[in-house]
C-alpha cells in the first residue's frame, strides 16, 4: 500500500509512472485504485472504452456534497444522470450560443478596468481573475453580474472554495477510504457540511426568486433548466428541482476556480519568459490592428492560442480529473480491470510525458506550443462521456480574457520583487499557483 498524502499528489503520482509505468495500481484503504499517466491508456479508458469507465466512485463524502449524488461532475453513471446531462447540455449549448461571447466581453472590458484603477501598483489578481470568471457563470446561470465587494458574491466564493479545498482535504478522503473514521468526531467534515447548508441556502434563493418572477427569462441557464423540468414526459418524470440545484452548483463550481486559476498561470509563465508576451502584442498589433478581438479570430492568432496551449499543457488546472468508475469487468493496456475499480486520469502526468512531449517540462510556446507534441496528446478537458461539460466556454474564455488583458497590459514583476512566482504550485482538485503580485504596466493607446 502507498501513502497517497503528498503535498502534490500529481508530481508524486507522475513520479511514480517513472518507476512503474503508464498504468499501475494502487491500494488506499479499502479502494483499489488504477492510475493511467499517459494520454494513450488515457483515451484508451476515458474514449475508445467510455461505455465501461463512464461510472463515478461510489462514495460517501461525494454523496454528501452532490445532494446525494444529483449532480453531474459526482454522480454516476445512470438513467437519471444521462437525462440531467443531456438537459444540463442543451441549456447550455443554447444559453451560450445566444450570448457566452458577449457576456465574456463585457467582463474582460471591466477587468482591463478594474486593472487600469491599479494605476502600476503590485497587486495579486487572483481575486480580479475569480471575480471575471464566477461573473461569467453567474449571468449565463442566473442572469446577475455582481461587483468585488458584493457581500452574497464574496458569500458564495468563499463557501464554494472551502467546499473544494474541504473536499480535496485528506480529512475528508480518508473517511472514504477508512468507513471506520466516520464514528469518530471530525471538525473538518462538520464545516464541510455547515458549507453545504450555506450553499445550498444562497442557490436555493436564486432558484426561488427566478420562480416567483411574472416575466422569465428562459435565455438564462437555470430558466432553460426548469422550463426542461416542465417540459418533461409526465409518465416518466426523471429529474426533480434538485437536479437543477446541483447541476447550477455544477456550473458554478467548475466555471469560477478553473479559469480564475489558469488566468493566474498565464500571468506567472509570461513573468518567467518576457520574450513570449512581446511575440503575442506584436501579433495581436499586427492581426486586430487596434480593435479588441473576437473568438473568430483565434485561426489568425497562432502565437496566442500556442501560449494558452502550452499552460494548459504545463498546469492543467484539474490534474487529476475526477476519479472515474469501472462499471464493468474490462481492460487498459491489456491489464484486466475488475468492475468498480477507481481510475484516475492523471492528465498531469501524460502533459509531461517523455515519451510524447520532447522537452515535457519547459515552457516553449513558441514552436507551435503544445512543447512539441500532438495536440492530440493533450487532455487538459478529459474525454468521452465524462468530457468537461464546460470545454467550450472555458476554451471562449481563455482566449477572449487573455487576448484583451495582454493587448492592453504588459505584465511585470515588482521592483521590489526579487524572485519570480513559484511555478510548482498547490495541488488539490484545481491546481493552483501560490499567491503572487503583479505590475500590469498598460500598454500605449492604440487607434484602430
Ligand atoms: C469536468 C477540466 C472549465 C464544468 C471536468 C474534468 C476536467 C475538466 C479535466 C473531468 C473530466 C473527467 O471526469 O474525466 C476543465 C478545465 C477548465 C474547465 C481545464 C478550464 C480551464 C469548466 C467550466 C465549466 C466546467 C467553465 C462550466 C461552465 C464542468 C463539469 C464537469 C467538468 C460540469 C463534470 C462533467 C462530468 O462529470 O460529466 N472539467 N474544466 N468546467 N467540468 Fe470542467
Amino acid at each position: 500500500m502507498m501513502e497517497l498524502k503528498h503535498d502534490h499528489l500529481p508530481i508524486h503520482l507522475t513520479n511514480l509512472a517513472q518507476r512503474y509505468g503508464s498504468i499501475y495500481r494502487l491500494k488506499c484503504g479499502t479502494t483499489t485504485m488504477v492510475v493511467l499517466n499517459s494520454s494513450k491508456v488515457i483515451r484508451e479508458a476515458l474514449v475508445k472504452k467510455w461505455c465501461d469507465f463512464a461510472g463515478r466512485p461510489i462514495s460517501y463524502t461525494g454523496d454528501i456534497v452532490s445532494g446525494g449524488g444529483c449532480n453531474i461532475s459526482l454522480g454516476d453513471y445512470t438513467e437519471k444522470w444521462r437525462a440531467q446531462h443531456r438537459l444540463v447540455h442543451s441549456s447550455l449549448q443554447r444559453c451560450c450560443k445566444k450570448s457566452l461571447h458577449d457576456v465574456i466581453e463585457r467582463q474582460a472590458l471591466h477587468l482591463l478596468k478594474v486593472l487600469m484603477g491599479y494605476k502600476g501598483r503590485a497587486v495579486d489578481l487572483s481575486e480580479d481573475f475569480t471575480v471575471a470568471a464566477s461573473n461569467v457563470i453567474t449571468t449565463m446561470a442566473f442572469g446577475i453580474e455582481y461587483d468585488k465587494s458584493s457581500s452574497e458574491l464574496q458569500e458564495l466564493h468563499r463557501c464554494l472554495n472551502e467546499i473544494v479545498a474541504l473536499w480535496g482535504s485528506a480529512w475528508i478522503s480518508a473517511l472514504d477510504s477508512f468507513p471506520l473514521l466516520r464514528k469518530l468526531p471530525n471538525p473538518v467534515f462538520a464545516h464541510l457540511l455547515k458549507e453545504v447548508v450555506r450553499r445550498d441556502k444562497i442557490i436555493g434563493r436564486h432558484l426561488n426568486n427566478y420562480k416567483s418572477q411574472d416575466k422569465k427569462n428562459q435565455d438564462v441557464i437555470t430558466g432553460s433548466l426548469l422550463q426542461g423540468l416542465d417540459n418533461q414526459n409526465t409518465k416518466d418524470k426523471l429529474l426533480t428541482d434538485i437536479h437543477v440545484h446541483m447541476a447550477t452548483v455544477d456550473l458554478l463550481i467548475g466555471g469560477t476556480e478553473t479559469t480564475a486559476a489558469w488566468l493566474n498561470w498565464m500571468v506567472a509563465f509570461l513573468l518567467h519568459r518576457p520574450e513570449v508576451q512581446e511575440l503575442v502584442y506584436e501579433e495581436l498589433c499586427t492581426v486586430l490592428e487596434g480593435r479588441y478581438p473576437k473568438y473568430s479570430d483565434r485561426h489568425r492568432l497562432p502565437v496566442l492560442c500556442s501560449l494558452i496551449s502550452e499552460v494548459l499543457r504545463l498546469r492543467p488546472v484539474a490534474p487529476l480529473a475526477v476519479p472515474h468508475r469501472a462499471i464493468r469487468d474490462s481492460r487498459i493496456a491489456g491489464y484486466f480491470i475488475p468492475k468498480n475499480t477507481v481510475i484516475i486520469p492523471n492528465l498531469f502526468g501524460a502533459h509531461h510525458d517523455p515519451e510524447v512531449w520532447p522537452d515535457p517540462y519547459s515552457f516553449k510556446p513558441e514552436g507551435g506550443g503544445s512543447g512539441g507534441g500532438s495536440t492530440r496528446d493533450l487532455i487538459p478537458f478529459g474525454g468521452g462521456a465524462r468530457l468537461c461539460l464546460g470545454e467550450s466556454v472555458a476554451k471562449m474564455e481563455l482566449f477572449l480574457f487573455s487576448a484583451y488583458l495582454l493587448r492592453d497590459f504588459q505584465f511585470l514583476l515588482p521592483e521590489s520583487e526579487t524572485s519570480l512566482p513559484d511555478l510548482r504550485g498547490v495541488a488539490s482538485v484545481v491546481l493552483k499557483i501560490k499567491s503572487y503580485e503583479v505590475v500590469a504596466r498598460p500598454r500605449p493607446v492604440t487607434n484602430p
